[in-house]
This record gives C-alpha cells, structure tokens and sequence, in this order.
C-alpha cells in the first residue's frame, strides 16, 4: 500500500503497486506465494488487475489460487483462468450462470458452488479448502474481501508493504475496506512480529491477537 494506506487509486485503473516493486521485492513477494499452499483474490481484483497469482522470478511451486466471484461476473479469458500452470478454484453463489460454470470447468476450473446471495461463506469455504490440504492460506486482495475475513476473525498474521508512494482519493480503496469497526474496542488488535526496510519499502509482520 502507499504511505497514506491506498491500495489502488481512486480511478481503480489495476495493477498499481506490482510495477513499483523492484526485482529484490518482487521476488520476495514471488517466494511468499511459493510458500503458501493457497492464494485468495475477490472478483474486483480479477476484474481490475487481471493478475495471474502464480510464482515467475523465483523457484517454487505455484500455489492454488482461488477467486470469490458469486456471480461470475469475471470474465472467463482472464489469466487465472488459464489452468495449464496452476490450478484455480472459483467461488460462486447457486444462482451463478450455468453457461459460464460449463465453460470454466472446460477450461479446468474446479467450481465450488455455495447456498448464499452475493457473499461467499467464507468459514465453509475454508473447511473445503482445509480438506483439501490447504493449511497456509494468503489473502492477496482485495480490500473488499481482506474485511470480510477480518470481520471473521479468520486472520493470523498480517504482511503489510508501505511503497514510497501517496496516493490521495477519497475513493481510493485503502488496506482494508468494507463497513469497518464502529467501536474502538472491537478493532483487531496486533503483535509486531518484525519489520525490515528494503530499499525504500518498509516491510511490517504482524500476529493478529
Ligand atoms: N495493493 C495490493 O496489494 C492490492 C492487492 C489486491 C487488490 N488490490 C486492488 O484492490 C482493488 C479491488 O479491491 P475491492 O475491495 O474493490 O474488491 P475485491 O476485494 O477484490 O473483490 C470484492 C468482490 O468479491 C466478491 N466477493 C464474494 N464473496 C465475498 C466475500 N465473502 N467477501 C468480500 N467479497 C466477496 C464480491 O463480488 P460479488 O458480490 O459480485 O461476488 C465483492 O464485490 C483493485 O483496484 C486492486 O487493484 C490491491
């Protein structure tokens, strides 16, 4: 995010904060998701940034990416699509076009279908993913969505990346997004668990208490 929180900026034109990242944080950003067993983006990242969520600038295993997407409103040539180098598992609502599931499954996309309106159950979404060997599982955006797993409690540890950057807009979505805590008492609390500058980025872990 920039120094003042933004995530994209306000005209939501994706991919903002990727091309800031030098070879140093790139690959450093490439070896987490190497690490993990899972990466999760929500359909506006998809729709936005069209990203590919797979490891190119270090060894490693691509992890299993996974959209929430209820209504298939992504569109079916995006990159995460593309099956032949990872695997993807979308997230959709019962009342998700069929025509669209049809040819996602063609392309070897593997639908978890779930009994809700617009937002995925995240906990039952979770079980499956848990049952399928998923234990390390990294939220990668976006704002939306990183709130609902947070309104959840579901969140470990937090990795935040400041770039040397301000972005501004009122509208510009921040770090974490949705209706947000009305009560001081009810913001998640956190333990710093490290913090490193590389070159000009200031990188901060975080346990969730
Ligand atoms: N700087 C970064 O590291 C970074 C990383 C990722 C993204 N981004 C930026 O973030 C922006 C997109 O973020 P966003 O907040 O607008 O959207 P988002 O979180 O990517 O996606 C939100 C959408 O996901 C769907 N969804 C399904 N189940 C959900 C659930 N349980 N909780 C929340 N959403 C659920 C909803 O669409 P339906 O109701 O249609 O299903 C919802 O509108 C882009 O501009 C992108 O560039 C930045």
């Amino acid at each position: 995010m920039s120094v003042d929180g933004k995530s994209a900026p306000a005209n939501r034109k994706g991919r903002t904060f990727t091309p800031l990242l030098n070879e140093k944080l790139l690959s450093r950003l490439h070896k987490i998701r190497a690490d993990v067993d899972a990466v999760l983006v929500g359909a506006e990242t998809v729709i936005e940034d069209d990203p590919k969520l797979t490891v190119r600038v270090v060894q490693g295993k691509n992890p299993l990416r996974v959209v929430l997407d209820s209504l298939i409103r992504t569109s079916l040539d995006s990159h995460i699509y593309k099956t032949e180098d990872s695997r993807t598992i979308l997230a959709v609502c019962h009342d998700a076009p069929e025509n669209k599931i049809l040819r996602l499954k063609e392309k070897g996309v593997e639908i978890l279908n779930f009994d809700c309106d617009r937002k995925i159950p995240l906990r039952d979404l979770l079980d499956i993913l848990y049952h399928k060997g998923i234990r390390r599982l990294l939220v990668e955006g976006g704002s939306e969505v990183r709130w609902s797993f947070m309104k959840e409690r579901l969140v470990d540890e937090i990795f935040v990346w400041i770039t040397p950057s301000v972005w501004g807009g009122r509208k510009a979505p921040t770090m974490v997004g949705g209706d947000g805590y009305l009560e001081r008492d009810h913001s998640i609390k956190l333990k710093l668990k490290n913090s490193e500058i590389v070159d000009d980025t200031v990188i901060l872990e975080y346990h969730v208490l």
